[in-house]
């Protein structure tokens, strides 16, 4: 997916658009397996949050992935895709009883993620095959908002739980088919990770009916060149081997899980605007665009900082430019980012784009949520509408006064 071919996209479907390259959600597919190659089965379960487009799901489904869900609702998109009920896992946090109930009766493998619900689970449906996350508690991740796995996290149930975990697995009698950690996202360190493995494993010698360890994800991903990344090539290298050597030791061939969501979509999506307004102050140049937090709001959530090139004007003077939003509040997306000059009209791209970026737009101010495009075979294929008035008003109710 070139420069003209994001300039062709915003030409058919105007801007802002999401647009996903699928030589590079099937590219990281690919570079996954290879890694963890030395390992004899092995599950990828796509984290459906990341990027929830049903096509999108559909393209990773026919290369043989999973989906890793976590509401009702995205193990529904995943069957929407044709994705079949043992190919999902559902790992909610925090979610009822009754919802657990539905995912568990749609076929789906459940993961449940703390006592309270293990136990009503268990004593409910002792023969329905569960997995348990565990919380290893290692400080890992790149925002304290995606580091998980930590002591004063709500995720998991905690590593220190074992006893009371086991005696409810033998009062009830159920079924623990698999173990599971998420410890955060951006773990650089594979140190980091190949530590809370160890402690992935002393936690399943305490249940003799495994059919999987489900390592989570938290893979970082480059957004710039240069960029450190999760060496995915040595971690595969290092926890094949003792995965192996566990399995042996554990008497059974288990299965290596994963649930990446970042490392497959990230790098796939370009977020497409177009500058409304180039403003000088005193002290900067703003270049205003027709987007704001409402439809990407990583930058300020997180303080991602996502490459942006003037892909109108490539060639042009860089330019030191603030970038910001139409939102009213500030929407700050890049402060001091040279760019290529930049004019009114032009049409900027957002590098790293594909993962928690359409998945958590919103409707802030009234705007339509954009469409979604994606490059596949080399054609642009429209895979969302961009929304319009109709589904601003659509659940609004307007009572007499
Ligand atoms: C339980 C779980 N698994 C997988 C993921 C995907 O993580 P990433 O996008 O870093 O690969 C997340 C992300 O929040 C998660 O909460």
């Amino acid at each position: 997916m070139n420069r003209k071919d994001l300039l062709t996209v915003v030409d058919e479907f105007d801007s802002p658009v999401y647009v996903y390259d699928a030589a590079i959600i099937e590219a990281q597919y690919k570079r996954l397996n290879k890694a963890f190659k030395k390992v004899k089965q092995l599950k990828i379960n796509y984290a459906v949050k990341a990027l929830s487009n049903i096509s999108v799901l559909k393209l990773l489904s026919a290369m043989g992935s999973g989906m890793d869900t976590v509401s009702i609702q995205e193990v529904r998109l995943a069957m929407e895709a044709g994705v079949s009920p043992d190919k999902i896992i559902y790992t909610p946090n925090g979610v009822s009883m009754e919802e657990i109930e539905k995912a568990a009766g749609l076929g789906v493998q459940i993961n449940i993620d703390n006592l309270s619900i293990l136990e009503q689970f268990g004593t409910k449906h002792p023969k329905v095959p569960v997995c348990i996350r565990i919380n290893p508690h290692v400080m890992a991740g790149g925002n304290t908002n995606i580091s998980v796995g930590h002591i004063d996290s709500k995720f998991g149930i905690s590593i220190h739980q074992m006893p009371h975990l086991k005696r409810i697995v033998e009062n009830t009698k159920m079924n623990i088919n698999g173990i599971h950690m998420h410890t955060g996202s951006d773990i650089l360190d594979i140190d980091v990770f190949l530590y809370a493995s160890e402690i992935l494993f002393e936690a399943a010698k305490n249940f003799h009916n495994l059919e999987f360890i489900d390592f989570g994800s938290g893979f970082k991903v480059p957004y710039k060149e240069g960029d450190i990344e999760t060496n995915i090539e040595e971690l595969g290298e290092k926890l094949s081997t003792r995965f192996n050597s566990f399995c042996k030791e554990y008497g059974k061939e288990l299965t290596l899980a994963f649930e990446p969501g970042k490392f497959l979509v990230s790098e796939s999506g370009k977020f497409l605007v177009k500058v409304n307004v180039v403003k000088q102050t005193t002290s900067t140049v703003f270049a205003q665009v027709d987007s704001g937090f409402n439809h990407l709001i990583r930058p300020m959530l997180y303080g991602s900082q996502h490459e942006i090139e003037n892909i109108s004007q490539p060639k042009g003077r860089e330019r030191f430019y603030s970038v910001v939003g139409y939102i009213c509040e500030t929407d700050t997306f890049a402060n001091n980012r040279r760019i290529a000059e930049i004019s009114e009209g032009d049409i900027l791209s957002f590098s790293n784009a594909g993962a928690y970026c359409f998945s958590m737009a919103s409707n802030y101010n009234s705007r339509y949520r954009p469409a979604e495009v994606l490059w596949y075979k080399n054609k642009a294929h429209l895979i969302r509408k961009r929304e319009n008035f109709e589904d601003i008003a659509r659940n609004q109710i307007s009572i007499e006064l």
